[in-house]
């Protein structure tokens, strides 16, 4: 039996695309008028006296220990220690959609959500996924691609990882990947496709005519009738470090394409402010014709998810990266930093251009925190071992003929070392076949 609230938030989303694509915890998933409802109802009316929320509270203000709040004077109790709202703070939420939009000005005249925060990326493809996949609603994804998509995928959801060959060459493996959408069409009527750009593990982003053909896929299936749900992980945007690349996120392409389309954007801070363990990021959702009824409906079922999981993100995270954002130095300070990527970017491009290897090639890369290797007649995690106690370099394994290396964090200076001995420790292992 449906909750009410539930029935409520799928006639609302009955006639849209978003409705249509829902996995059964979808269906059954509403946000409570419970307590953070009635304590909501309660900020703006209890004059006299606020008694709904589980917090010690003195003198109308949250209490906090002396010894926590020593550590971080320039924060108050409530943006420190009281609980964020459900969907996270508001005014945080509010800069994060400005920002979005400043780094994606095609969706300047498009409509997009407020984004939700989560605790997160990781959290955010794992509540997408709860909404719209299901042992019977499978995910498309490339091959290779982050690992953690399997997890929640397959040992999570129960449900079916489609992967589809990635790379053709120095080029994304447009072919597979309209064959995969094509193909999951006819078996589901309809599709969820993960594409996540700069990509882990290969460090690749879609050149501007990559990025056209990627929207002519998207496009073309959805007027053939068939309903799509696209999720992009944008967790690495913004380190781009080629020309050719399109600079704007494919959400921002696919937001409007078609009202078959529902456009969801995971990003955060954790790369893009460098708070990785913050655990704070956002999920936006858009779609042609999508109403703020819509709007409102899915993240309220968003917000289910989050109150039935963590409740909600932690606050100090909020708060500290809105004091960053409100810092003259903040933006100065994170391209100084994209810039110390770039330079690690720089000096692996042209080790692996001046080397070549019978052993290991390189898959195409231009962008983020990784490149991968793809080995030839070499088993990866042998290779992996053998580098970690030979030379004392540690690499991941992705699959028995892909390794990678994340620059991201070996200092430039390292770099021309620690590639030598991936390639001579691979040349070796080849020449021992
Ligand atoms: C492609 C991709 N998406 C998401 C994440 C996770 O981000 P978070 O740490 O915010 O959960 C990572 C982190 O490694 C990633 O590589």
């Amino acid at each position: 039996m449906l909750n009410p609230l539930a029935q409520e938030l799928n006639e609302r989303l009955e006639d849209s695309v978003a409705g249509a694509l829902l996995s059964e915890e979808g269906l059954r998933m509403y946000f409570p008028k419970g307590i953070i409802a009635q304590s909501e109802e309660a900020k703006k009316g209890a004059s006299k006296a606020n008694g709904t929320i589980g917090m010690t509270i003195i003198d109308g203000k949250p209490a906090i220990l002396p010894s926590v709040q020593k550590s971080v004077p320039s924060l108050d109790a409530r943006s420190l220690v009281a609980y964020a709202p459900t969907a996270g703070q508001k005014e945080f939420r509010t800069v994060w959609q400005k920002q979005i939009i400043d780094k994606n000005p095609l969706l300047k005249t498009k409509k997009i959500s407020l984004p939700v925060v989560v605790p997160g990326l990781t959290a955010g493809i794992s509540y997408i996924a709860d909404l719209f996949i299901d042992e019977k609603k499978p995910l498309v994804a490339p091959d290779p691609s982050w690992d953690n998509y399997a997890l929640i995928t397959e040992a999570r959801r129960g449900a079916e990882l489609h992967r589809f060959n990635f790379f053709n060459g120095k080029k994304i493996d447009m072919a597979a990947l309209e064959n995969a959408v094509k193909k999951e069409a006819a078996a589901c009527s309809s599709v969820r496709l993960l594409l996540n750009f700069p990509q882990n593990p290969s460090g690749y982003s879609p050149t501007k005519s990559e990025v056209v053909e990627i929207c002519r896929i998207i496009r073309e299936t959805a007027s053939d009738g068939v309903k799509l749900l696209i999720i992009c992980d944008d967790a690495y945007f913004g380190l781009n470090y080629e020309n050719d690349i399109e600079e704007q996120s494919l959400f921002a392409h696919i937001a409007d394409i078609h009202e078959n389309v529902l456009a969801v954007k995971i990003d955060g801070p954790t790369k893009e402010d460098f708070a990785w363990g913050f655990r704070c990021g956002f999920v936006t959702f858009a779609s042609k014709n999508f109403s703020d009824e819509h709007c409102d409906a899915l993240v309220k079922k968003l917000m289910g998810v989050i109150r039935s999981s963590v409740s909600c993100s932690a606050t100090p995270s909020q708060s500290l990266l809105m004091q960053s954002y409100t810092d003259p130095e903040n933006e100065a300070q994170k391209i100084a930093f994209r810039k110390i990527l770039e330079a690690r970017y720089r000096a692996v491009r042209s080790f692996v251009d001046s080397h070549k290897s019978n052993a290991i090639e390189t898959l195409p890369f231009n962008s983020g925190y990784f490149m991968s290797f793809r080995l030839n007649g070499i088993d990866a995690e042998t290779l992996r071992k053998k580098l970690l106690s030979e030379k004392g370099i540690g690499t991941i394994s992705i699959d028995s003929r892909t390794l990678r290396v994340a620059f991201s964090s070996i200092d430039e200076d390292k770099i021309e070392s620690v590639y030598t001995d991936i390639y001579d420790t691979a040349d070796g292992m080849y020449r021992a076949l």
